[in-house]
């Protein structure tokens, strides 16, 4: 079965065809950063526009770099939501009269859901986990199997969940506030740097050196699996106009910020293994990306025996590759598509509420 699948919840549009027998057979993502880079962030309007664009030239690229025609697609999936209304609108049409056009079955699908099963969308999922050895003595999970503990960092979201199998997420915890990546934004834009700012940021502190500042690890005690990040912008922005900040200096604080969140991040997820007593972790979402939160979450999870896993990392950020592979799972498991042409987006719509 090929499946067709269409992101557009927020300033990436995504495309890809996804074979259950064959594996990815070709994506592509066009990024908006350029666009709204001016702007400082996101200008959803913008980003709704230029969905449109994009959508068929993405579709046309992916179909011949699969070697395929319309005719070939068995069902299509999208992105109903979490996302900006706008936006997730314009892949919903898209995906939905297309499916009308090609008479192919057509599922909404949580973007999360997305994120959190994209290390499973390789067979080879093994490929992309850790190459740190587990320590000696203990069993650790080779292969990505069900059940296992999900990280996901995003723009918008910090959560940890419990996945017992596809549709089955139980939330463990999550942000009270900021999300990581947006922390990461703000306080790349403090510190003066472009949109996005995570990578941005995340460049900035390989320079720095962490432990000049001092900056709090927000709830690393608290006993829980809460996060808060919105407290740590704060002393960035408090650090910052205490002096003048020189090149040097902001490298340091960047590198401070960098070590406190992903300090939280990886305490927490391998508390939650131990927890559920689980040794695989999935890490998913935009700042899994990044190096620091990778090299400590490998390190911690071989310490107790365990392994994690990352999607490949151009599938990190949003694309229509991880779309395709969720909708394909859920349509696999005897889900019921779409009918009737009737379709809503959910721009806020918590992963533990999908059917
Ligand atoms: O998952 P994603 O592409 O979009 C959302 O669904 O939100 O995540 C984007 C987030 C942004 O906040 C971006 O700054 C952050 O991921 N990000 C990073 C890195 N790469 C992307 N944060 C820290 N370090 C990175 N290397
Ligand atoms: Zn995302």
């Amino acid at each position: 079965m090929k499946v067709l699948g269409i992101e557009s919840s927020c300033d990436e549009t995504g495309v890809a065809l996804y074979d259950t027998e064959r594996g990815l057979l070709g994506h592509a993502v066009h990024t908006q950063v350029a666009m709204h880079e001016a702007y400082g962030g996101v200008v959803p309007e913008l980003a709704s526009r230029d969905h449109v664009r994009r959508l068929i030239p993405l579709l046309e690229r992916v179909l011949a770099e699969a070697a395929c025609t319309r005719r070939d697609i068995d069902a299509i999936a999208y992105t109903a939501g979490p996302g900006l209304a706008g936006a997730l609108l314009v892949g919903a049409s898209f995906a939905e009269a297309l499916a009308m056009a090609l008479a192919v079955p057509v599922l909404p699908v949580h973007h999360l859901e997305g994120h959190l099963l994209s290390p499973l969308l390789a067979d080879e999922a093994n490929a992309f986990s850790s190459d740190i050895t587990p320590a000696s003595g203990h069993e650790s999970a080779l292969k990505l199997c069900f059940p296992f503990i999900a990280l996901l960092v995003s723009g918008g979201h910090t959560q940890l969940m419990r996945v017992a199998r596809v549709g089955d997420y139980r939330l463990l915890g999550e942000s009270l506030d900021d999300a990581a990546g947006e922390a990461f934004d703000k306080t790349a834009k403090l510190l003066g740097l472009g949109y996005p700012g995570g990578p941005a940021l995340a460049k900035l502190a390989e320079s720095g050196k962490p432990g000049r500042y001092k900056l709090p690890r927000p709830m690393l005690n608290s006993g829980d699996l809460s996060f808060s990040f919105s407290g740590l912008k704060t002393a960035v922005l408090t650090a910052a106009r205490a002096q003048a900040l020189s090149e040097a200096d902001r490298a340091d604080l960047a590198a401070e910020f960098q070590e406190a969140v992903t300090e939280v991040l990886a305490a927490k997820a391998v508390a939650a293994c131990r927890q559920h007593q689980l040794s695989a972790l999935v890490v998913a979402g935009g700042v899994g990306a990044n190096r620091r939160l990778r090299q400590r979450l490998d390190e911690a999870m071989a310490k107790i025996g365990g392994r994690v896993f990352y999607p490949a990392l151009e599938l990190c950020t949003d694309n229509g590759a991880m779309i395709a592979f969720a909708g394909s799972q859920r349509l696999l498991q005897g889900e019921a598509p779409n009918r009737g042409g009737a379709f809503a987006v959910r721009p806020r719509w918590p992963l533990d509420q999908i059917p």
